[in-house]
């Protein structure tokens, strides 16, 4: 059960509880109210027929008058019987067969009974009738169906109880909204944390979280600074040992190549000095790699704000890897726009650059054709590089981007070079896109960063 059901059951079973009580109470009292009146009226009607009961002539005579009926006229039309008794058991008028109260009293005797299979309320009223020395005992029994009465007790209940229903609605209405309100901080600070990159380890805001909930969040937040130290020393640590693996791989280059012009080598000898060599090589670009990839996850957007030219920064890149081209008979294009401008890390955008040209020049066959652009569109600088190579099959699109991914290993390679191009374009606020070139030939890789903003960024 989600808690805004919890808090709703805790809310709602006692207000039910409270509602059905409160029924309970206000039908009670809705029935005493139907009691009395019903009391009274039969009251009423047996002291009227006690009151003409009289002599005639030495003869006890009882004339019922309407008026003594009427009173129980009602929508409901209860059916009402009346039996006047003399002296224990002689009728004077009305119903033989309505019985008598268990108890007489000289008080008026309330009871219930049963007449022709119908339930009758009814009331025992005694009096004594003097005449000339005679004593005579009259016993006057009023009796009705409850019609009238049931049909009163519903008419007080019913508005009562629909009015405490209604309220109990309201109030499951407004728990409901007040909790979807009050529940929002709480699923905005869930999808905060739903929606994060895996390495985004910026704390969370607890300024329009309610006070129960900042512990909570405290609690996360210190769990997020931990993190970030253990990654960034991490990072610390692959930075270093890339570094420190720097020196001795050059001079193991270097030694090599001294090995390698000895005179007369052996022919096998020549050949593992070669592949050494080679190892050697590789094992560099994977160290540089490394630790640029480090450099990359440790900027963060805000960290970097330089303006950076980037045709600048192309125009450098390219004129270092033309060689490459050249080797490789590939026609080494620019077409490179002023005014792009962004924010930035100039030697980590040569990076990101040198990656994706590197890539281009070294998985399009020889004599092909690689274009490296830059210009500005509205608010952003378009960074692109163009080949016309055997390009990237959309499935494996996404994957390039993972670390030591590697598509092809025809040409050598770390794997790396896609993650470092995507971190940096990240740590600059931008995105990467890889869509095949004109014609489903080759590949177009493009980056967007947001252009320089001057001082207002
Ligand atoms: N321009 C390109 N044309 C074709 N395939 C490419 C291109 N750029 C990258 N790839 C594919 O993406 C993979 C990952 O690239 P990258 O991360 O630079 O690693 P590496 O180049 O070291 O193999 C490459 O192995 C290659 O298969
Ligand atoms: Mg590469």
């Amino acid at each position: 059960m989600s808690l805004r059901q919890h808090l709703l059951w805790w809310l709602l079973l006692p207000l039910a509880v409270f509602t059905a009580i409160s029924g309970m109470m206000s039908y009670d009292a809705a029935r005493q109210t139907a009691d009395l009146v019903q009391d009274g009226a039969l009251l009423a009607s047996a002291r009227t027929i006690g009151e003409v009961v009289g002599w005639d002539n030495g003869v006890v005579t009882a004339t019922i008058p309407p008026a003594a009926l009427e009173i129980f006229e009602s929508p409901e039309q209860d059916h009402v019987f009346y039996r006047v008794i003399a002296d224990g058991d002689r009728l004077l008028a009305g119903t033989p067969d309505l019985a008598l109260p268990s108890v007489r009293s000289a008080q008026p005797v309330y009871f219930e009974t049963t007449l022709n299979g119908q339930s009758i309320h009814a009331i025992a009223y005694e009096r004594q009738l003097y005449d000339a020395g005679n004593t005579t005992h009259i016993t006057v029994v009023v009796g009705k169906t409850q019609a009238s009465r049931t049909a009163m007790i519903q008419a007080l209940w019913h508005p009562q109880l629909l009015r405490q229903l209604i309220m109990l609605v309201l109030a499951a209405l407004l728990v409901w909204l007040g909790l979807t309100f009050e529940l929002r901080p709480l699923m905005k600070l869930k999808d905060d944390v739903a929606n994060r990159e895996p390495m985004q380890l910026v704390p969370i805001h607890a300024d329009r979280l309610h006070a129960e909930l900042r512990p909570i969040v405290d609690a996360i937040n210190q769990c997020i600074a931990r993190l970030h130290l253990h990654a960034a020393a991490q990072r610390q640590f692959i930075a270093d040992a890339a570094h420190q693996l720097r020196t001795p791989l050059t001079v193991l280059d270097s030694q090599i190549q001294v090995a390698r012009r000895c005179a007369n080598p052996d022919p096998k000898l020549a050949e593992t000095l070669r592949c050494m060599q080679r190892s050697s090589r590789r094992m560099a670009d994977l160290t540089a790699k490394l630790l640029l990839l480090a450099q990359a996850e440790s900027a963060s957007s805000d960290s970097y704000r330089d303006k950076v030219d980037v045709a600048n920064v192309m125009s450098d890149m390219l004129s270092e890897l033309l060689v490459i081209a050249q080797q490789r008979n590939i026609d080494l294009g620019a077409d490179l726009c002023a005014d792009s401008y962004v924010a930035g890390n100039a030697s980590l955008l040569s990076a990101l650059m040198t990656n994706l040209v590197d890539n281009a020049l070294r998985y399009t066959q020889c004599g092909g054709h690689v274009t490296a652009s830059c210009r500005r569109e509205g608010d952003e600088v378009l960074m692109q590089v163009a080949d016309n190579g055997p390009g990237i099959a959309a499935e494996a699109r996404s994957r390039v981007f993972q670390r030591f991914y590697r598509g092809t290993t025809n040409a050598e390679g770390t794997g790396l070079g896609m993650a470092i191009v995507r971190e940096i374009a990240h740590s600059h606020g931008g995105t990467v896109q890889l869509d095949p070139g004109a014609g489903g030939i080759g590949l177009v890789a493009t980056v967007r960063m947001r252009a320089w903003q001057g001082d207002t960024i």
